[in-house]
């Protein structure tokens, strides 16, 4: 599989190179092993050399380089529908945006135009995100497309102690470090074992461990027919925790591909959903040359709104992509057709309908992508979840 992938650069092999010897410095530091989340927080966030914190291209289409493109690289009408919910949300509660995982920059700076063409311009808008190279892009991206709002903008270096306001993740919790599992129904004594990551011969491997703690509490709860793989992120449920706790009143709106607990775990995917992204192809070996793949797991939907709920939340709305996108009237937000010469569809009316067809298209990103909404203090019902609302489906 990996001799169909294209050959990357020298440099970027080297990265790869020393990220490894510093993958295999701490696998032996932990006597031989790491967890699986360990391995994929080094690959993607490891100082200069992660997928995320190197120089990898990473967004865009395959004429720009990148790995992988998301709803807000497609195009702006997603930022412009967006930003109705968001409107929404700091109307009722204060004029805050956070967003954690920016990117290139790219949702923020068509956000922030959209949100002070409804009249609901934030007066902070904060940017929680792990990659120092990442930051600087994000930056270059709002000072060469929206530098009338480079003021309001800011970096958080941790996350805020209390907010107000409306938190925005899209494609976050997917990329966070994910624990690997196997549930056996004879080997280990639990019947839930841990996959985590050694070395055999130099080489990367999968070294099994009864797993054990919140890892074992976690796996319990997930109703799989052994036997069976799969992926838990303790990461994502602690950070979507972490944040629930700290929003006095607004909500957060999460973003993502994955499923409610029960869909996830479901017996067609008994092999996991572990996936890794490089340069538009999807391949699944997570140790092929670690830094250069993106490497990204569904997420568990359920899991998002107990941590939410525990937190004293209340799930405002989960939905498919589609069902909130058209809820907000992306529809109405394509140009009017035929503005061309003698009334002919133009290229950009084009391309604008094609975007919105891959953003809403259950074959493309409309069902395979959700929207969660949770939030405290916050009147409903929330615009994006007007229609189809699926909570009760979680
Ligand atoms: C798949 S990218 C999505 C980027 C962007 N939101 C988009 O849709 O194009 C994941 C982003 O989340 C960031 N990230 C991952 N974990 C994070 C965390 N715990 N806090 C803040 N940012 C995080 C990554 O560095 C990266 O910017």
């Amino acid at each position: 599989m990996q001799a169909d992938l294209p050959e990357p650069a020298a440099d970027a092999r080297a990265a790869s190179a020393a990220l490894s010897r510093i993958i295999a410095a701490e696998i032996a530091a932990g006597g031989g092993w790491i967890t699986f989340a360990r391995y994929m927080e080094l690959a993607l966030y490891a100082p200069g050399l992660g997928y995320y914190s190197g120089g990898a291209h990473k967004f865009g289409d395959h004429h720009t380089g990148g790995d992988f493109l998301t709803a807000p690289e497609l195009t702006p009408l997603y930022a412009r529908a967006l930003a109705r919910q968001v409107a929404q949300v700091l109307a009722a509660s204060s004029p805050l945006v956070i967003e954690a995982g920016a990117g290139s920059g790219r949702l923020a700076a068509d956000l922030l135009p959209a949100l002070a063409a409804l009249g609901c311009a934030p007066e902070r808008y904060q940017i929680l995100e792990l990659s120092g190279e990442l930051r600087a892009r994000q930056a270059a991206t709002l000072a060469a497309h929206a530098p009338q709002f480079a003021g309001c903008v800011e970096w958080l270096d941790q996350l805020p102690e209390r907010f107000c306001g409306c938190l925005v993740g899209n494609e976050v919790l997917d990329a966070m470090p994910t624990h690997a599992v196997r549930w056996d129904d004879a080997g280990a004594e639990s019947g839930v074992l841990e996959r985590g990551v050694g070395l055999a011969n130099g080489q990367l491997v999968v070294v099994e461990r009864p797993a054990a703690g919140a890892l074992l509490d976690a796996a319990n709860a997930v109703p799989v027919i052994a036997p069976y793989r799969g992926e838990i992120s303790l990461a994502a449920r602690a950070w979507v925790a972490e944040l629930a706790r700290r929003l006095e009143q607004g909500a957060m709106l999460l973003i993502d591909y994955g499923l409610p607990r029960h869909e996830l775990y479901h017996p067609l995917r008994d092999g996991g959903t572990l996936r890794c992204h490089y340069r538009h192809r999807v391949h699944e070996d997570p140790f092929w040359l670690p830094g250069l793949s993106d490497i990204t797991a569904h997420v568990d939907f359920t899991a998002v709104a107990e941590a939410g709920f525990d937190a004293g939340l209340e799930v405002l709305g989960y939905t498919s992509q589609a069902n909130f996108l058209i809820n907000c009237g992306l529809s109405e937000l394509l140009p009017e057709p035929g503005v061309g010469a003698g009334g002919a569809v133009t290229a950009s009316e084009l391309r604008a309908r094609g975007a919105v067809n891959v953003l809403i298209s259950p074959n493309e990103m409309g069902e395979l992508f959700k929207v969660i909404a949770l939030g405290r203090g916050v009147p409903g019902p929330l615009l994006g979840f007007a229609r189809g609302d699926r909570v009760h489906a979680l």
